[in-house]
């Protein structure tokens, strides 16, 4: 067996500490598990309270004493934000260390440049917790998927904002308290606006895509519309017409048929949005912290991977599986880190238009006219060629006499046809308020 590997950790809030549980717990895990000696910590503040106590000699306030530590092997990033986290990974990797990290918001903004030193300097990036918490969905994609022409990777890939929409479909519950659930239980980023405007979902369809499409996608070219805006009025809708409102994120070829010509670059629409999904969908029941991912392919058909989407168990059970993969080449190979499928792109993608994108479409109309207001928003669909599939009408149910809303579902058109509708529609006199316009599968 020899020397153990040692595991250098930055950061020690929610997943760090998962992390160290597994490590002092290897009973009836992998063998390898008891092969990992955790070596050194860094934390932001010394005297802070944690669900873990690390000996004091292995703590440290300065991350960079950790990477440079060489008694650690392996480096642990689970700090988050951009920097200092993209510099400590850079430094490990130039330093010959592998590294495994959740960090999708470094990934998803300098994923290629980081897998370029990495195989530059023969170490391994393995970053399966960014993405889907403990479901296995990054490697799955660089190693056993490789023989499919994906179509489409879509899926629920923020556990906070599905936290809130399961609970608000379920519960007479205010947004805010259910926040405040999700950020107790840490699902939620230290800063939850990154999850509840649909930057988190954004930043792991990027890297889902790059995977699924062997292309660099463009992250700021990611459209993304979170939940931060959507009402419970329009949950309660959607329920009534048999859907349920998730926060979906979609990679998908625009193409009909697969590139054949890698020198042509791909055309991907990439986004995140709200969006209604009938409830007889694969993903219309993943509530609650769970994530799914349904990666549809040829020839695989649809494949779906579910299971819970953040936490610390979750989380730390795809970091200490990447570390797992390291140590076990490190024992075989005498530290010749060559044998996992490496990612390198292997075709240009780039991102359509928004306003090209094709979608179905949730429109809710207020109006205080109770005749003829659906035909004429019909009327204007129909002249701008928006296809409709149900026209239905809601009395409010705090409104005064007369209130009502008329709530319509199309059939898919590109964004820019039905901006280009919604604007006459909202020219009518008859209409209150153009009040939500929602995706629908
Ligand atoms: N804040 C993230 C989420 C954590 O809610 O999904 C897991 O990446």
């Amino acid at each position: 067996m020899g020397t153990k590997i040692g595991v250098g950790l930055l950061g020690l809030g929610t997943v760090g500490a998962g992390v160290v549980k597994i490590l002092r717990s290897p009973q009836g895990r992998h063998p390898l598990v008891q092969e990992l000696e955790l070596a050194r910590v860094a934390v932001r503040d010394l005297g802070r309270p944690r669900p873990v106590t690390i000996p004091l000699d292995q703590l440290t306030t300065d991350p960079k004493a950790v990477v440079d530590d060489p008694a650690v092997q392996v480096v642990v990033e689970v700090i988050g934000g951009i920097e200092p986290a993209r510099s400590l990974i850079m430094r490990a990797v130039a330093a010959g260390k592998s590294v495994v990290t959740a960090n999708k918001a470094v990934i998803a903004r300098h994923g290629e440049e980081i897998t370029a030193a990495a195989a530059t300097a023969g170490v391994y990036v393995l970053t399966e917790a960014a993405v889907g918490g403990g479901i296995p969905i990054i490697e799955p994609l660089k190693q056993f998927l490789g023989a499919n022409r994906i179509q489409r990777v879509s899926g629920i890939i923020n556990a906070t904002t599905n936290y809130i929409l399961s609970r608000m479909a379920q519960d007479e519950i205010a947004y805010d308290a259910v926040l405040e659930e999700a950020q107790a239980y840490g699902y939620a980023e230290l800063d939850p606006s990154a999850d509840v405007n649909g930057l988190d979902a954004a930043d792991k369809i990027a890297i889902l895509a790059g995977l699924a499409f062997g292309g660099s996608i463009d992250r700021a070219s990611v459209s993304t519309v979170g939940i931060s805006n959507l009402q419970r009025c329009d949950v309660d809708y959607a329920g009534r017409l048999g859907y349920n409102i998730k926060l979906l994120s979609t990679a998908e070829r625009t193409a009909q048929e697969p590139n054949l010509n890698m020198k042509i670059s791909q055309p991907l629409a990439v986004y995140v949005c709200p969006t209604l999904i009938p409830k007889n969908h694969l993903l219309a029941d993943v509530n609650g912290v769970n994530n799914a991912i349904l990666v549809e392919g040829e020839p695989i058909g649809q494949l779906m991977f579910h299971g819970p989407g953040a936490g610390a168990g979750p989380t730390a059970s795809a970091i200490v599986g990447d570390i797992l993969n390291i140590a076990s080449i490190c024992r075989l190979h005498n530290n010749r880190l060559s044998y996992l499928p490496t990612v390198s792109n292997w075709q240009n993608c780039h991102l359509v238009q928004q306003e090209k994108i094709q979608q179905r479409n949730y429109i809710r109309i207020q109006t205080h006219h109770n005749h003829d207001v659906a035909e004429r928003v019909s009327n204007i669909l129909n002249n701008q060629g928006v296809p409709i599939q149900s026209v239905t009408r809601f009395d409010t149910a705090n409104s005064n006499d007369g209130d009502t809303e008329i709530i319509i579902i199309s059939h898919k058109v590109s964004r820019q046809q039905i901006s280009t509708a919604l604007r006459s529609i909202k020219a009518l006199r008859e209409v209150t308020c153009l009040a939500a316009h929602l995706n629908c599968l």
